[in-house]
C-alpha cells in the first residue's frame, strides 16, 4: 500500500473505516458546490465510495486519504485523476473535512501527491482547475506550486443549476518549486 508522509499528515489509500468521515465530507455544502463526489445518502454509500477510491486497477486515478498521524482520523481526500500514461499527464482534485480546514491540509496533500506523481509515476505535468469563485482553492494551488496559467471560460457547470463559471487553470511540472518553495 502506498504511504506518503508530510509535516502533519499521513496519506494512504482509502479504507472502509473512513466511511463516517467520508459521509460527512461528501455531504458538506462546500464540497457539494465545488467538488461533488456523488450522492452519499448513508454509510453504506460512503463505504462504497471509499472502496472505489482504493481501487486503482483501472490506472486512471490514484486516490489517497490524508489522516492524522496520531489518531488515524481521516482529514481529507486527494485524487490524481484523468491519468494519461501516454502523454504523462494527470489532473488533481481535493476536499478537506470542515473541521480540518485552514491549517494546511489541502496544500500538504496536493504537494505530496504531485511530488509522488513525478517521482514514482513518471508524470511530466499535473493540472489543477478550480472555479474562479473558489478563492480558497486558488490559494491552495499557488501554495502547492501550481502556477496560474490561464482562465478557461465557462468550464465549470455549477451543480444543481444551469449556471456556469469560468475556471482557473494551474499547472505544475517536475522541477517547479512545490510547497515552501522546495
Ligand atoms: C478548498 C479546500 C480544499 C481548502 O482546504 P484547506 O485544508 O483549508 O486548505 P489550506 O489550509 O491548505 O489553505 C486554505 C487557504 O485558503 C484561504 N481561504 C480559506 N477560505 C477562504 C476564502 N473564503 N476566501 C479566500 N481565501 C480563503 C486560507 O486563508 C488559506 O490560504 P493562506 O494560507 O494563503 O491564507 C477546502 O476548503 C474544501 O474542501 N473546500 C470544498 C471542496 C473544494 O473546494 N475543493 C477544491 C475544488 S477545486
Amino acid at each position: 500500500m502506498e504511504r506518503l508522509e508530510t509535516a502533519d499528515l499521513v496519506l494512504r489509500p482509502p479504507v472502509e473505516e473512513d466511511a463516517a468521515a467520508a459521509y460527512e465530507l461528501l455531504n458538506d455544502p462546500d464540497v457539494k458546490l465545488w467538488n461533488p463526489g456523488g450522492e452519499c445518502p448513508d454509510l453504506d454509500a460512503a463505504a462504497a465510495w471509499c472502496r472505489s477510491g482504493a481501487d486503482w486497477s483501472g490506472g486512471t486515478h490514484a486516490t489517497f486519504h490524508a489522516v492524522d498521524p496520531d489518531t488515524g482520523a481521516m482529514l481529507g481526500n486527494v485524487s490524481l485523476f484523468a491519468i494519461d500514461t501516454d502523454d504523462r499527464v494527470a489532473k488533481i482534485g481535493y476536499r478537506v473535512l470542515p473541521s480540518a480546514r485552514g491549517r494546511g491540509v489541502a496544500r500538504q496533500m496536493v504537494d505530496a501527491v504531485t511530488t509522488w506523481a513525478f517521482e514514482s509515476r513518471g508524470l511530466m505535468r499535473v493540472q489543477l482547475e478550480h472555479s474562479v469563485l473558489n478563492l480558497a482553492s486558488c490559494r491552495v494551488a499557488e501554495a502547492a506550486g501550481f502556477g496560474y496559467e490561464g482562465t478557461a471560460r465557462s468550464a465549470y457547470a455549477v451543480p444543481g443549476s444551469d449556471d456556469r463559471e469560468d475556471c482557473h487553470i494551474h499547472g505544475r511540472l517536475p522541477g517547479d518549486p512545490g510547497l515552501g518553495g522546495i
